[in-house]
C-alpha cells in the first residue's frame, strides 16, 4: 500500500525525521505514536505531499509519490485530512461536502459550457453522496446547519465527512480523538472500524493510547526523528523502549 524507505527531513540543523524506513500492508489500520517532536506530523506532510523530503522515497500502489504536490498526491487516493481546505463556517455542512474537489477522472475544463447537462448530473451525484457520507457519520440530520455551530467532535465528523467526499484508498489522520468528547470518540472509532472494513485504510497519529491500541495494529513507535519499533499492540505496551522514549532523555 504505502512504502517509505529512508526518509529524512531537516529543519535547520534539526533533523525531524531521520531515515525513516516502514511500509503498510494493505487492509491495516496502522497507529504512529510517539512523544511531542518525535517527528509524527512531519513524516505525515512529506507523505502527503506538504513537505519537500530532503532524501529518501515514498511509494504508494506502487507509484513514486515523494516530492509531488499534494493535490497530484491526493489524486492518487491519499488523502491527509487538512489537505483539504478548513471547512467554510458560513456554509452548511452539506454545501461544505459538496465544495470538495472530485478526483480527477479525465474532467476537461470546458464541460461546463459543452455539457452543461452533464455536469447537472455530476452536482446531483455529488449532492447524494455528501447526503450518503453525513448519514452514514450521524450527521444527516445537521446537513442543512452552518458549519460554524457545530461542536468540536462534530467538526472532526464533519472533517472526515469532508475527506470521504474524495472517495480515499488511504487516510492519514492526525490526532482524530483530540477535543473529542467520549461518547463521540467511540462513534469516530467505530465509523473507522467500518470505513476500513469497506477498504480504506488509515495510518493514525494519536496520542489517547486507549484510541490506539484498541483501533490500530501494527503500531509505529518514533521518538527523536527515528522509528523506535513497530509491533502489535501487546508488543508496544510491553516494550521498555516506549516508556522511555515518553518518560525522555534515557539513552537506549
Ligand atoms: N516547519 C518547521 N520548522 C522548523 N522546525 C520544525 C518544523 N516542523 C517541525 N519542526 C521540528 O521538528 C521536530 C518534529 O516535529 P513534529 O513533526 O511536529 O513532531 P510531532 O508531530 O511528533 O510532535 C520538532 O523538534 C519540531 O520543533
Ligand atoms: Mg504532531
Amino acid at each position: 500500500m504505502l512504502e517509505v524507505r529512508a526518509l529524512v527531513k531537516e529543519f535547520g540543523g534539526l533533523r525531524a525525521v531521520d531515515d525513516v524506513s516502514f511500509t503498510l500492508r494493505a487492509n491495516t489500520i496502522t497507529g504512529l505514536i510517539g512523544p511531542n517532536g518525535a517527528g509524527k506530523t512531519t513524516l505525515f506532510n512529506m507523505i502527503a505531499g506538504v513537505h519537500r523530503p530532503d532524501s529518501g522515497t515514498i511509494a504508494f500502489l506502487g507509484r513514486s509519490i515523494g516530492g509531488l504536490a499534494p493535490h497530484r498526491i491526493f489524486d492518487e487516493g491519499l488523502v491527509r485530512t487538512f489537505q483539504i481546505p478548513r471547512p467554510f463556517a458560513a456554509m452548511t455542512v452539506l454545501e461544505n461536502c459538496m465544495l470538495v474537489p472530485q478526483r480527477q477522472a479525465g474532467e476537461k475544463f470546458w464541460n461546463n459550457w459543452v455539457a452543461r447537462r452533464r455536469v447537472r448530473e455530476q452536482e446531483r451525484a455529488v449532492r447524494e453522496r455528501a447526503r450518503e457520507v453525513l448519514d452514514f457519520l450521524g450527521l444527516g440530520r445537521l446537513s442543512g446547519e452552518f458549519a460554524r455551530n457545530l461542536s468540536g467532535g462534530q467538526q472532526k465528523l464533519l472533517e472526515l465527512a469532508r475527506v470521504l467526499m474524495s472517495e480515499p484508498r488511504l487516510i492519514l489522520l492526525d490526532e482524530p480523538g483530540a477535543g473529542v468528547n467520549p461518547a463521540l470518540l467511540e462513534t469516530i472509532v467505530d465509523r473507522l472500524r467500518e470505513l476500513h472494513e469497506r477498504g480504506i485504510d488509515f495510518l493514525v497519529i494519536e496520542h489517547n493510547m486507549d484510541l490506539i491500541m484498541s483501533l490500530c495494529d501494527p503500531i509505529l513507535v518514533m521518538a527523536n526523528g527515528r522509528l523506535l519499533l513497530e509491533g502489535s499492540p501487546e508488543q508496544v505496551r510491553n516494550d521498555p523502549r516506549v516508556l522511555e522514549a515518553y518518560l525522555g532523555g534515557v539513552p537506549a
